[in-house]
This record gives C-alpha cells, structure tokens and sequence, in this order.
C-alpha cells in the first residue's frame, strides 16, 4: 500500500482528496496547521500532523518514520484579494514555504510530488479555453506565488530527479452529495457559498460583480469543476507518475462555462429560495472568461468529469450548506 503525505489535507480540496486517496486503496497522511484547515467530523481518521510545510525536522521525521512514497501539497493561502493587499505574506507561505518543504521532500527521499496550482497562473488569457501552453502572465500574488514554484519544478527535476505534476484547478466547486464535506472559508469570497448563504437569508442578497462584460448575458463566466472530480485527477495524476508518465503542467477544469446569472439561476431552481441580486460595478482583476481546454488531462490520464454539471455543483453545495449553515464549528 503507497503512503501518501498529504499537506493541507484539512482544507477543501485536500480533505476531499484524503477520502478518495483512502477509498482507491492508499494510506494517506495528512500534515496541516490548521491555519485555514479545518478538523472535520467528516475528515476521515488518518494519521494527522499538526504543523507547518516549513518545518524541515517535522517533515523529514514524517517521512521516515511513516515511510511516504508520494506527496499532494495543498497547503496554501488562496484568497485572490487578499494577496493583492498581501503579496509578501502570499510569497512567504505559498513559494518561500513550497520550496523549503520540496527540499525537506527531496533529502528525505521523496521525489514524487503533485501540485496543487491554479489557472490565476494565466492571468488574462488571450484565448478561451485556455491550453496549458497559454503565456502565464498573473495579475495578482496569489497566481504569481503558484506559477513561481512551478517555474522551479524542471530545474528541482533536472538537479535532483523530481517527478512532479502541477494541476491548474479552474474553479472548484461543491461538496460531498451527503452534505458532510464541503467548502468554508473565512472569509468567504467565492460565489456559489455566498449564494447558498443568501438562499438560507445569511445575507440579503448577492452581489452581481460586473454586467458589462463581453458575454452573453453581460456576466463573468468560469468553468467550475466539482470537487469530487478536482480529487480524481490527484489521485489518477499519482498513479501516471508511478508509470513514468512524466512531469508536467495539467489543467482540470471541464472545458465549459457558466455565467454569474447562469449560477445563480440554477441555485434558484434547485433551492426554490428566492435570492436577490444586486448589481454592482467589476471586481478588479477578473477576467471576463475563464475556461479550460481540458483535452491534455482527458487523453493523458484518462480522466473526465462525473460530478461537474452545474446542477451537480449546486446540488451537493446546497446539500453542505443546509446541513452547516455556519460552516465549521471553528
Ligand atoms: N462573483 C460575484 N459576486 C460575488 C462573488 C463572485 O459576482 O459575491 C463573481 C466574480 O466576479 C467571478 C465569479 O463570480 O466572476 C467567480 O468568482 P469566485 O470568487 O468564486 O472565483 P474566481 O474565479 O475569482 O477565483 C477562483 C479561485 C481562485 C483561483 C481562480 C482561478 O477562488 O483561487 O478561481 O480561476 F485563482
């Protein structure tokens, strides 16, 4: 059985990926500060660190003493706006703390890692979908802390025989379908929770950021991708390293769209909550699209999306949020 570490495991994604890591036969570990990260009920029980991905005793003590094969990292600031008020605290724990934690990795003997980016690496893209090769110019320290350690990769592969792959999530999105699992963050900026939290009256309304944009319906569109899916590709991203598939950039997004009018209309038909809208000027730095070209990670790993229509999305997001209103306990 292959012992996976996996770093912000308590977070949203990396909590959602420790139980499919469990369910598809591997032993995960996870190593979390718990800074953003929460200790869930529904976090499955594995053996759990509480400590920083900087912290290089810590990590190669793991390494050694749980025997780890293969690392996920997600740990990670990953507020967009806040990075924009904080770039050094973004560069600090996002590139600064990556890279001691990969040299940690490296001299205690592993040298497979998968890495948790973002398509904030791309900035504003010159064309929708985007393809991995897109020029990676971000707009914002959250984007540029990602794309910074993904720069180092074919440098730490050529040096030292690291085998990586970085997964350029587009948005994620949803929960698990029994509403146990799901996504809190604080504060909360992302759309689909703020919905869902106008549909249980947490607030009056939600904010429409920008109507003049150049789509159809005025509005931002995204390709949102469940989180269950976003898990999958982690999961099928270590068994291709374990082939010798080889190193690389992948995005994992659907392929397809949705419009801020679109989300919130199917969070009306699927809630039966009324939730009204305000509209309001851009928020800066949003492109107007973002969409994945999702061939590369379709052909080179097998991989499409169950779970991602956007019905599903909301489906088991609002399944999270009637059961947590309030999110986590802490
Ligand atoms: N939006 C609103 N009202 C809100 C919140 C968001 O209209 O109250 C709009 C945004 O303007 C955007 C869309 O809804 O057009 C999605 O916004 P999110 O904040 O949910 O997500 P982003 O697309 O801004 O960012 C997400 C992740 C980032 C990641 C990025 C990459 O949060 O970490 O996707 O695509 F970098």
């Amino acid at each position: 059985m292959r012992t996976i570490l996996v770093s912000g495991g308590a977070g949203y994604i990396g909590s959602h990926t420790v139980r499919l890591l469990l369910e598809e036969g591997y032993r995960p570990v996870i190593l979390d500060s718990l800074v953003t990260g929460h200790l869930s009920s529904a976090l499955p029980e594995v053996p759990f660190f509480k400590g920083d991905i900087a912290d290089g005793l810590l990590v190669r003590n793991i390494v050694q003493d749980l025997g780890i094969d293969a690392v996920i990292h997600f740990a990670a600031r990953s507020l967009v706006g806040e990075s924009m008020q904080k770039p050094d605290l973004y560069f600090h724990e996002n590139t600064a703390k990556t890279n001691l934690f990969i040299s940690a990795l490296l001299s205690a003997g592993v040298k497979r890692v998968i890495f948790s980016s973002t398509a904030a690496a791309y900035g504003i893209p010159e064309q929708v979908p985007i393809p991995e090769a897109a020029a990676t110019i971000p707009v914002n320290p959250y984007g540029a802390s990602k794309r910074m350690i993904e720069q180092s990769f074919p440098w730490l592969e050529k040096a030292y025989g690291l085998e990586w792959i970085s997964l350029r999530y587009f948005n994620a999105a949803g929960a698990l379908f029994d509403g146990s699992l799901g996504e809190h963050h604080t504060p909360e900026t992302h759309l689909i929770p703020l919905i869902l939290r106008t549909a249980l009256g947490r607030q009056e309304q939600i904010s429409i950021f920008g109507t003049d944009y150049p789509t159809p319906d005025g509005t931002c569109i995204r390709d949102y991708i469940h989180v269950l899916d976003l898990a999958k590709a982690h999961i099928l991203a270590l068994a291709a390293l374990e082939k010798g598939v080889g190193s690389g950039v992948f995005n994992v997004g659907t392929g397809s769209g949705h419009s801020v009018r679109e989300v919130i209309e199917t969070s009306r038909k699927i809630t039966g909550r009324n939730i009204p809208v305000l509209e309001c000027p851009r928020r800066p730095g949003d492109p107007a699209q973002l969409v994945a070209e999702a061939d590369k990670i379709r052909t080179t790993f097998n991989w499409s999306p169950g779970y991602s229509s956007l019905d599903q999305i909301i489906e088991s997001a609002w399944a999270w949020h009637r059961k947590n209103p309030d999110g986590f306990p802490h």
